[in-house]
């Protein structure tokens, strides 16, 4: 199957009210992870590379790998997403690459650091926004920034900094037309989000259900949607790893957004700690081995499990049969005679 829109995959899982994990990679093993997960679980899925994934593995060797990934399950759709592109040329050489999708963090300057203005968080995603469409390609936009810093991306601090207003979610919906929107409600990314199980003082659920009930169409992403564990931290300390106690976002809570529009759910950081728990396994019970595939196929295993789970959790399991790709250049059609809504629907306060 040809790379789908993220679009269709999206407005296909507001038609069956579910979610998609969106699953970064850097690597072979982490794409085959998850195509051995979406494989066993039927799932549809979103593959993403953050500005970091790129440059490690180098632009190329990583699409090409997602089109093996592509030809290789030519019964599941496939979006090849951009995370967190910081600028308007970003996006533009992940559509040259042939990514189905790209998110434009307006959220932060192009420094990924700085938390930029509304207006100039309007003004960079809706150049995005006019850019993709013509190519058909599908447009997440952030509105409200994430606490935390990953690999020099962020803004630092808590993630209750800057919890997305509804009012401006709805008006950044409507000047942007983006086909998703991230919005802020507390969660950070990595390992670090919170120091004790999150309640409504710390997780702010009631913001997104507000937001939904503004826009109850469009389609919302959940970053920094890793539960962490403790199983999967508990592995990696038993076998000399040091991460301090801590909490993610329960699963149960990111039920609560799929049945309030979370379309789109954003996991990383669980499959970091799958796939460093099991290599330290084997490292520490047999450190006479040294063929790297004696530790990478048991990670590739535990990330595979991972994100199985996540696929059930999230409700996408056996819809990967439910419909076919749609060309991108149908898309693009779509977006032009407005068969493809980019206006969101919004209900009175
Ligand atoms: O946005 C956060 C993702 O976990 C990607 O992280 O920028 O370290 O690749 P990264
Ligand atoms: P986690 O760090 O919680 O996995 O979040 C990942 C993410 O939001 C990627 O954009
Ligand atoms: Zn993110």
């Amino acid at each position: 199957m040809p790379l789908v829109s993220m679009r269709q995959l999206l407005d296909e899982a507001a038609k069956g009210g579910y979610g998609v994990g969106a699953f970064n990679v850097n690597d072979m093993e982490q794409i085959q992870a998850i195509m051995m997960a979406a494989k066993q679980t039927k799932s549809p899925v979103i593959v993403q590379a953050s500005r970091g994934a790129r440059q490690f593995a180098e632009d190329l060797y990583l699409f090409k790998l997602i089109q093996a990934a592509a030809e290789l399950n030519p019964d599941i759709p496939i979006a090849m997403h951009q995370d967190h592109g910081n600028s308007f040329d970003t996006c533009k050489s992940a559509i040259a690459l042939g990514y189905t999708s790209v998110m434009m963090d307006g959220s932060l300057k192009e420094d990924g650091k700085t938390p930029s203005t509304f207006e100039e968080n309007v003004e960079v995603t809706r150049k995005v926004v006019d850019y993709a469409h013509e190519r058909g390609v599908t447009v997440e936009g952030e509105i409200g920034v994430l606490g935390g810093v990953e690999d020099g991306h962020g803004a630092g601090g808590s993630g209750l900094d800057h919890i997305t207003d509804p009012d401006q979610a709805v008006e950044f919906a409507e000047r942007t037309g983006v086909d998703a929107l991230a919005i802020a409600i507390g969660t950070s990314h990595g390992a670090y989000k919170f120091t004790k199980k999150p309640d409504g003082s710390v997780l702010k659920m009631d913001i997104l259900i507000a937001i939904h009930k503004r826009l109850p169409n469009t389609h919302l992403v959940m970053h920094g949607s890793s539960s962490v564990p403790k199983d999967l931290q508990d592995v990696i300390n038993k076998y000399g790893g040091k991460l301090k106690e801590t909490w993610g976002v329960p699963v149960e809570e990111i039920q609560l957004g799929i049945r309030n529009g979370v379309r789109k759910v954003n996991v990383d950081t669980d499959n970091r700690l799958a796939i460093t728990g099991a290599i330290r396994k084997v490292f520490w019970e047999t450190p006479e081995k040294f063929d790297p595939r004696d530790y990478l196929k048991p990670a590739r295993e535990a990330m595979a499990k991972v994100v199985a789970e996540r696929m059930t959790e999230f409700g996408q399991a056996g819809h990967a049969g439910d419909y076919s790709p749609i060309a991108i250049t149908e898309i693009a059609k779509g977006y032009k005679d407005g068969t493809l809504s980019t206006q969101p629907l919004v209900a009175a306060k």
